[in-house]
């Protein structure tokens, strides 16, 4: 299949056309990736039962695992909700549009397709004004991340078109995704709202409105989080599968001090044994802690030519420029005072060890309160649990 791919940009006077076209494209039942605040997403029309099929064919990904539905205003919810609970109320008055889902019990007119053959239907309406644009038309639309199913999700057009390029009708590039990882999932239908996924706006802020909230035992980050196997099984059915992975293997390195002394020490060494092997390898770290790599690096006599010293969202300007013979690449994420920060980059450092061949990959952790549980959720599953604690 040939994929049409535009762009939206402020001064393109095409936009109009651009979204008329993914608009009928979505009506005919055909899959439009398209941005939004958070990640982009890969949409249908959500009340379409082939067009669900579709999404799942097209990202590789099992058909029990539910997709959100995407809503341009608050009138639709009364479409395809049976509910819609006062405190459900309360939190769409303060964070939509924005980066959160809400689990709601579904109407009849929601395919099972759409929501993984369960009752309930998860429901988003994002803020970015490119989906926002899509959403006007009045559609539903179901949209999953817009990865192949067990990658990072998509913060870039560009990664859109690795994974799905062929695959689907079109993909919109409008480069403003500015979150950086999936909205937060809460289910408004249990007796006790219960998280089922962190995200950027945090437990935190959500107890500002609602009062005291569950959380899922299987939320990766949270204290004495119960790993997912046969008879775990989490709330959210995509939280089980493994997710986010980069190809080469990830290790986080913990300590009670997040990116404290002793873990820029720790993964420097491992970092020292991985050279001498001769293997690329990627330490995932803050603005704070660069300096300080660079110390140890050069004091234990690291070659300037085997060693690139990088922030995340510089690296791709530079790409094509860098040589091939670097061996430890020391990449910023951002800035640990400011998460957002970190949120923002997350997927695209992890997606930055694909592209350089990363054969090891080695990632500093967080602590876990507001959007930090978000960032960790991430990296201790892109890192299938792998954690060393010094
Ligand atoms: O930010 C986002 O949420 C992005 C953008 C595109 O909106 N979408 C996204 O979709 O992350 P996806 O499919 O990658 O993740 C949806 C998650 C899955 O873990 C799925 O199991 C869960 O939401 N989910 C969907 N419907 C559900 C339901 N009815 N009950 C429980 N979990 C549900
Ligand atoms: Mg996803």
């Amino acid at each position: 299949m040939e994929t049409i791919y535009e762009k939206i940009t402020a001064d393109n006077k095409k936009n109009d056309e651009i979204i008329a076209k993914a608009v009928d494209i979505i009506k005919n039942g055909g899959l439009v990736a398209f941005p939004t605040e958070t990640v982009y997403g890969l949409g249908g029309n959500a009340l379409n039962s082939e067009s669900s099929k579709k999404i799942y064919q097209a990202k590789g990904r099992p058909s029990d695992n539910p997709l959100i539905v995407h809503i341009g205003n608050i009138g639709q919810i009364d479409g395809i909700a049976e509910e819609f609970p006062e405190k459900a109320k309360a939190l769409a008055d303060k964070f939509w549009p924005g980066p959160l889902t809400m689990v709601l019990k579904k109407k009849p007119c929601v395919p099972l397709e759409t929501t993984g053959g369960l009752g309930t239907v998860a429901v988003r309406m994002p803020a970015h004004k490119t989906a926002k644009m899509l959403l006007s038309s009045g559609l539903y639309i179901a949209a999953p991340s817009a990865n192949t199913s067990g990658k990072p999700s998509p913060t870039k057009g560009s990664y859109v078109y690795e994974d799905l390029n062929g695959r689907i009708d079109m993909i919109i590039e409008d480069d403003t995704v500015n979150i950086g990882v999936e909205s937060t999932i809460i289910d408004m239908t249990r007796e006790v709202p219960t998280l089922l996924r962190p995200g950027h706006i945090s437990r935190e802020d959500i107890e500002k409105v609602i009062g005291h909230i569950d959380v899922d035992e299987t939320i990766a980050g949270i204290e004495n989080y119960k790993k997912v196997d046969e008879n775990t099984k989490p709330l959210a059915p995509g939280m089980m599968y493994r997710h986010y992975a980069p190809d080469a293997s990830l290790a986080l390195v913990d300590s009670e001090n997040k990116g404290g002394k002793s873990v820029v020490e720790h993964i420097t060494k491992l970092a020292l044994e991985d050279i001498s092997n001769n293997r690329k390898t990627v330490i995932l770290t803050t603005d704070e802690n660069t300096d300080i790599y660079k110390k140890l690096m050069s004091e234990a006599n690291v070659s300037d030519e085997s060693i690139l010293f990088t922030k995340c969202t510089d690296f791709f300007k530079t790409l094509s420029d860098i040589s091939n013979n670097i061996l430890i690449y020391v990449v910023s994420l951002g800035n640990r005072g400011e998460l957002s920060s970190i949120e923002q980059n997350l997927f695209m450092g992890l997606r930055l060890c694909n592209d350089i061949g990363a054969e090891s990959i080695y990632s500093e952790t967080f602590d876990t309160d507001n959007q930090g549980l978000a960032v960790m959720n991430r990296l201790i599953k892109a890192a299938g649990d792998k954690i060393i604690k010094v």
